[in-house]
């Protein structure tokens, strides 16, 4: 970071102290924030307006950006970032994701991509640096469902590790602290865990109260890896290509809402206090200072009682929104395909 930025960044007058956010010790012995703020626009938030809100999220107490390069907004969060450490936040304080798009798995493609990340995040270091989907095969931003790469491959293990050896380089270089998944599955992770020299830190997935996912919840956390849940909000704002006529809505639900009503917050504050509680590490994205502070404030006041974890328990529809269609490999297969639901690597 250059000494000589000038920041007009610093602490808000309601900013949540970041001490009295939750910490998730990791294997390594580190501490994560229990919460953090996601970065994906969704194909309709512009770059420049989730750098603001990174800026105006450190400013309330956020400690914890998850980001990634097929965001297409790292550059822009990276110039937030420098403006927040120039207002006077050390780079130890905060704890930076960033993720390998798919058309980056090749051997020779990791290190030049990760660099290009940390190079966009003016960093010189990431906290975690994760493998966005286990499947090589891309889309463009923007595309809808029916869009597919001709190349697009199965998972194949000898492939995926060749990828993973990458990121350990990253590791041993001192380029990034933690190295993770995102979208696996136990047959995948068991594989990994195999053959891995170092372990995944942590693994991103879909958790909100309609998709709770207790196998890979307890299966991750069984084996000291961290679960980061995405879309903890049910992702009300996703994309055209991840909606289909059978997805039910967290945030309309009326256990939910009933919860929302007693403590006098709105639903998505519900899913954010429940998801922390239950010991998985939200990362609600939203660009309204009103909502992203709420989220934070949602972890460090009035916690759910345990009945009311308990009747959220019980609302598991198990419906995954992101669904992933965009990344299959065969004419007219099912997008379950993706998951392993039968505890066997789909090929
Ligand atoms: N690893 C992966 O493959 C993967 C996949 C998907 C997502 N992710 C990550 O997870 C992050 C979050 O997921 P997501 O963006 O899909 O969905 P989400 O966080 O479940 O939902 C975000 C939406 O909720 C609204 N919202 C947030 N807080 C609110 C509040 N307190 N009250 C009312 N509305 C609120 C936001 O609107 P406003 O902006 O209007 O507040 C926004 O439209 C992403 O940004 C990304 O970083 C990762």
């Amino acid at each position: 970071m250059s000494a000589s930025i000038i920041s007009d960044w610093s602490i808000a007058e309601d900013a949540v102290d970041p001490r009295l956010v939750p910490q998730r010790r990791l294997y390594t012995g580190a501490l994560m924030p229990a919460i953090g703020l996601g970065t994906f626009g969704s194909d309709h938030v512009s770059g420049a307006e989730v750098a603001e809100a990174v800026k105006g999220a450190a400013a309330v107490g956020y400690r914890h950006f998850d980001c990634a390069a097929v965001y297409g907004n790292e550059h822009l969060i990276g110039a937030a970032l420098e403006e927040i450490m120039a207002g006077g936040i050390r780079r130890e304080e905060l704890w930076v994701t960033s993720k390998l798009w798919n058309d980056k798995h090749a051997e020779e493609d990791v290190i030049p991509a990760f660099m290009q990340s940390l190079r966009d995040l003016r960093l010189d270091y990431l906290d975690l640096y994760l493998i966005h989907w286990p499947f090589p095969n891309h889309h463009a931003p923007g595309v809808d469902v029916t869009s597919r790469d001709h190349n697009a491959k199965p998972y194949i293990h000898e492939n995926y590790m060749k990828t993973w050896r990458q990121l350990e380089l990253l590791v041993e270089r001192g380029l990034v602290r933690h190295i993770g998944t995102s979208n696996m599955t136990i047959p995948k992770l068991e594989l990994l865990l195999r053959d891995a020299r170092i372990k995944p830190a942590v693994n991103e997935m879909e958790l909100h109260p309609h998709f709770q996912q207790p196998k890979l919840f307890d299966f991750v956390r069984a084996h000291g890896i961290e679960p980061i849940g995405y879309s903890p909000i049910g992702s009300p704002a996703r994309p055209e290509r991840d909606r289909t006529p059978e997805d039910t809505v967290d945030i309309e639900d009326p256990v939910i809402v009933e919860i929302a009503r007693r403590h006098n917050v709105h639903p998505a504050v519900v899913c954010i206090k429940w998801a922390v509680q239950r010991g998985q590490t939200p990362i609600p994205f939203s660009t309204k200072r009103r909502n992203y502070l709420a989220n934070l404030q949602a972890v460090v006041s009035d916690p759910l009682t345990d009945d009311e974890m308990r009747a959220i328990a019980a609302i598991d529809k198990g419906c995954r929104l992101i669904k992933g269609q965009v990344f299959l490999w065969k004419e007219n297969q099912d997008w379950r395909d993706l998951w392993d639901e039968d505890g066997v690597i789909v090929q």
